[in-house]
């Protein structure tokens, strides 16, 4: 399929869910060195709607999530070719604030990796690197209403001193996902956040995903099928660093288009 239908495919999708459009991605391509990983991939994230990822292990899931908060700039091996904006800006602009855009479009990583420091302090150290705050009732305001959103205020609320890494697995993704909203992002990307948890822990995950909805664009992968199924409305399938298909999650998993996505879901293949 040429780069002009892919185009037309992706804007009207986006007009026909007629969800606001939040990130664009057109023809991006993706190197590490000399080995092509991502190729010419295009597609709209929009607001209201939970995009997945799928496809099978080294497809370009990670390298693609990566490259919508330039999170690919801190390996030195990585090149980013097209284009990619935010609210029609381009992120890779020059002028663009690398640290900035880290805080309006955030992410949450497959091992939860909360700071060796208190729980308070895991949420309150982006808004004080912002500037967020104007005093210790206004960041205390913060951290109650980033851990509430995040479903663990009431699991944390009389223990806001202890070590973060102290928290159980699950309990630890839902502080790196209270860190993210902390800096009060308008995307969230998740890397197969739920990978190192237990089925209760990812329930909890999953339904978090849905009560964050519509505040927030999020991106999600996952290597589980079951998992794209239930939380997105939007499924992307990438096969060795093609997209292959991207449309409604129901029609992805229930009347896919392309033989390999159908090959993909039907377990044909790892
Ligand atoms: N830092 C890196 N340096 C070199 N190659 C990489 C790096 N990260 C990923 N790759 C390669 O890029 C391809 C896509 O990987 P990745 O994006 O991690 O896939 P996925 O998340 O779908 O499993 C794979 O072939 C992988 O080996
Ligand atoms: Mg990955």
């Amino acid at each position: 399929m040429n780069t002009q239908t892919m185009n037309e495919i992706a804007a009207h999708q986006a007009a026909v869910i007629g969800s606001p459009l939040k990130m664009q991605a057109r023809n991006v391509n993706v190197y590490y060195g000399a080995k092509q990983a991502i190729r010419d991939v295009s597609i709209d994230v929009t607001m209201e709607n939970v995009t997945a990822f799928i496809g099978p292990s080294g497809c370009g899931k990670s390298t693609f999530l990566r490259t919508l908060n330039r999170m690919n700039d801190t390996v030195a091996s990585a090149r980013v070719e097209g284009e990619i904006t935010l609210d029609g800006e381009n992120i890779y602009d020059p002028s663009m604030d690398v640290v900035q855009l880290r805080a309006r479009v955030g992410m949450v990583f497959q091992k939860p990796n909360p700071f060796p420091k208190s729980i308070y302090e895991n949420v309150a150290y982006g808004p004080r690197i912002h500037g967020l705050a104007a005093g210790k009732t206004d960041m205390d305001q913060i951290v109650e209403q980033s851990l509430r959103r995040a479903g663990l205020w009431e699991e944390v609320k009389d223990r806001l001193v202890e070590s973060g890494t102290a928290l159980s697995g699950g309990q630890q993704q839902r502080l790196c996902i209270a860190r993210a909203i902390a800096v009060d992002p308008e995307v969230i990307l998740m890397d197969e956040p739920c990978s190192a948890l237990d089925p209760i822990a990812t329930a909890k995950i999953e339904e978090l995903i849905h009560e964050l909805r519509g505040r927030y664009a999020i991106v999600i992968v996952t290597h589980n099928m079951q998992q794209a199924a239930r939380v997105s409305q939007r499924t992307a399938f990438f096969h060795l660093g093609h997209l292959v298909e991207y449309g409604d999650t129901s029609d992805i998993f229930t009347n896919p288009r392309e033989t390999r996505t159908k090959d993909y879901i039907t377990g044909r293949y790892g």
